[in-house]
This record gives structure tokens, sequence and C-alpha cells, in this order.
């Protein structure tokens, strides 16, 4: 990890693992971060400032009253690049949960928008109780990573699930969000993911072999690089993913209505989906009979990317895709054009091949004419290359 010059705030709650935290700390000057020790005050029951002072180097405040006139809280939190929480106890967590800030430590992880990484501790009762479990689900809800405690000996002679994990794994845990490239922070980022259905009666509809893998694939790869996501999922049987706002439709229509309401805010909107390009001209409130079901009378959709594409302003970035079965590349930058995106992926579906599937290929197509090539892919990876594009893009002067 690269961490030369990166600010840890390493908040300590009151719990006898706050000892194993010194050795944590430890590891993590060695690997270059600088870190500021904030002890919540019961904490210095278990360890004390001097020491944390002694191992970090640093003046180590534990409440907003001390030291004013640096209105420490508010500089603290704005020059962290990370808050590690270790070890955060069920009454810190319920603290952070409900917003409060009756310490230095909790203003701080309330002021900062910095990616949070908390490492209960406690009792396995506690850590099982109902409303621990809670204010941990608000807390991952909200973007906080909180790591499981490990199942083990406790303080006294009992067993079971909430000791404070070994400084190794908390430090693999913390490299995967140190190796977040935020460089989404703070953007808005819209996908849709799925395929739209059109009803045709009370059983059937027109629909296509869209599982919503990859447009969730870019909202989990997006809120992991600091994007507030947006997600619009056509009918995708997916679990919903921690920090991202998710809108569940069926019909084009429906997306329609949630894309018109929600295009105006974002900086980028990623079409994903497979929107059905035609429905019924009537759905039946009757089950049809099969004798009566030789030929449906159509009506085409609109086209909602190209729609969205009249009213994008300069600044937001569109990422299409395409589907093809032949003369891809050809087809695909008809698309690109005709529908006015910046970036288009095309992929080759020919023999239902994508669909369902953890693997893509295709090629990515953009306006300014590069053109890249995935011979074979992981959805995930593909989703970090197309946001890596929205992310260049959004960058540039005078988008
Ligand atoms: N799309 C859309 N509205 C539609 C159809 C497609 O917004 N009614 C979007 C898709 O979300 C995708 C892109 O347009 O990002 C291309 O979709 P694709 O199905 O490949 O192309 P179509 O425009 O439907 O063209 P065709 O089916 O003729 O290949």
């Amino acid at each position: 990890m690269s961490a030369s010059g990166r600010e840890i705030i390493l908040g300590i709650g009151g719990g006898i693992a706050a000892y194993k935290s010194c050795d944590l700390l430890r590891r993590l000057k060695d690997h270059g971060y600088l870190v500021t020790v904030v002890p919540t005050p019961a904490s210095l029951n278990f360890v004390g400032s001097t020491t944390w002072e002694a191992l970090s180097g640093r003046p180590v405040l534990t409440e907003v009253w001390q030291d004013v006139a640096s209105v420490a809280h508010i500089h603290l939190a704005s020059k962290a690049d990370y808050i590690i929480v270790a070890p955060a106890t069920a009454d810190l967590i319920a603290r952070i949960a409900q917003g409060r800030a009756d310490d230095l430590l909790t203003n701080v992880v309330l002021a900062s928008g910095a990616p949070k990484l908390v490492v209960p501790a406690m009792h396995p009762q506690m850590w099982l109780n109902a409303s621990t479990v809670a204010n941990v689900e608000i807390l991952r809800s909200r973007g906080f990573i909180v790591m499981e405690p490990e199942v083990g000996r406790l303080t006294g002679a009992d067993v079971g699930q909430g000791r404070f994990p070994e400084t190794s794994k908390i430090l693999e845990q913390f490299q995967e969000i140190a190796g977040w490239n935020a460089d989404l922070l703070g953007r808005r980022i819209l996908v849709t993911a799925g395929g739209t259905r059109e009803p045709i009666d009370p059983v059937r509809f027109i629909g296509n072999r869209s599982s919503g893998k990859q447009g969730y694939a870019i909202a989990r790869a997006a809120v992991v690089r600091g994007a507030q996501v947006q997600l619009i999922a056509a009918n995708c049987e997916l679990p919903d993913i921690e920090g991202v706002e998710i809108t569940k439709v069926e019909t084009t229509s429906e997306m329609g209505d949630v894309l018109a309401e929600k295009f105006p805010e974002c900086d980028a909107l990623i079409m994903c989906a497979a929107v059905a390009d035609a429905k019924p001209v009537q759905i039946s409130v009757e089950k049809i009979k099969k004798d009566h079901l030789e030929s449906i009378e159509l009506v085409s959709n609109p086209d909602l990317l190209a729609m969205l594409s009249t009213l994008k302003k300069n600044s937001q970035i569109l990422v299409g895709f395409a589907a093809e079965t032949q003369a891809h590349i050809e087809n695909a930058a008809k698309k690109l054009k005709s529908k006015n995106v910046d970036v288009l992926y095309v992929n080759d579906v020919s023999g239902g091949a994508i669909f369902g599937s953890d693997q893509t290929r295709g090629t990515i197509l953009s306006k300014d004419g590069t053109e890249i090539i995935v011979s074979e892919a992981s959805k995930d990876t593909l989703a970090n290359v197309l946001l890596d594009q929205v992310s260049f893009r959004l960058s540039l002067p005078n988008v």
C-alpha cells in the first residue's frame, strides 16, 4: 500500500482490546501512515494518553473542550484520509449510529466524509443483542465497513463471537479500503440494471435475458470509489448493495419515469439495462386464451437513452450498452452516434453468451474514437474499466 503522507484517525473505544490497538498503531506507522489517536474518555481507563502520544508521536485529545482554539474536531475530520475505530464497543457503535457527538471521537466521525473502518470487540451477548445488530446494520447501510469480530476466548472464561481480530486481519481489511481509488468521491452516478418487462396479460410479459449482474457490479464498484450511487433495477433477483439507493421498476415506462426524475441531478448515467423495445398496445386484464395468441399488436417504446442524451448538460457523461449478435463494432458505432453517448460497451451476445454469467467480453468504444477490446473479463473488472472512463471524462475541464 502506498501510504506516505496519508492521514488516519485511529479512534479507540473503551474496551480491554484497546491495548491491542497499540500494535495496530505501530503497524500502520510501519506502513508510512500518519496516525492521530483519538481515544474516548472511557478508553483511557485501559490505555492512557501518554501511551498513545508516545506511540503516535502526536498530541492526543479526547474532548472537544480541549485546545478549543484549534477547533480540533473539524480540523481532524477534514485532514483524515481514513478513520479506523478499533476497538468499537457496543456503546460507541450505538452513539455513532445515532449520530451523537458527545466526545471528540464521535464529533470527528460525524464531521468526516473519509472511508471508515469499524472493528468491534465486545462480549458475544452484547454483539448478538438486537440493538447492536440494528446499530451495525445502520452503520453498514451508511457506508461504514464494519468487521465481524472473531470467535474465541473473551476476557473471562467465556467463549463466543466478540474477540478483537488479529492486527494482520485488520490491516488486510484496511488495505482493501486504502486501495480504494476514491476518484468518484462526491460524484453522483446513476446506473440502470436488469431488463424491463412489458405485461401482455396477468401472467405473460415481453422481456429479455438480462440478469442485472453487470449493472449491479457497476453500482458496487462506483460506491467503493466514493460515488453517491442510485441504481434503477428492472426485474433483478440480486441482493441489495450497501450504500446504494435502489429503485425497483418493472416496465420501460416506469424506468423512464424514475430516470426523468433522477437524471438531471447525476454527473453520469450508466445505462446498462436492457430495455424492452416494444410493448403490447393493450394489456389484457384477463389471461389471454391460447387460441387468441397468434399475434399481439405492439407499439414501440421510447429510446430512453437517446431521449436523455438530448437533455444532457455538457458536464454530464453518458455510458450506453449494446447487445449485438453480428457486425458488433459497426452496429455499436452507429448506436454511439445515434444515442449521442460518450462511451458505449458492446457485448457480443451471440448464442446467449454473457446473460447471467459473471464474465463478459466485448469492446468499449468512445466518442473520441478510442477502442478498448475486452477479450474476457469479470463483470466487476469491466465495471471498474468503465468507471475509469467516466472518471477521466468527469475530470476534464470543460465537460
Ligand atoms: N436503450 C434505451 N431505451 C430503449 C432501448 C435501448 O435506453 N428503448 C438503451 C440501452 O439501455 C442500452 C442502449 O440503449 O444502453 C442500447 O441498447 P440495445 O438493446 O443494444 O440497442 P437498441 O437501441 O435496442 O437497438 P437494437 O435492439 O435495434 O439493436
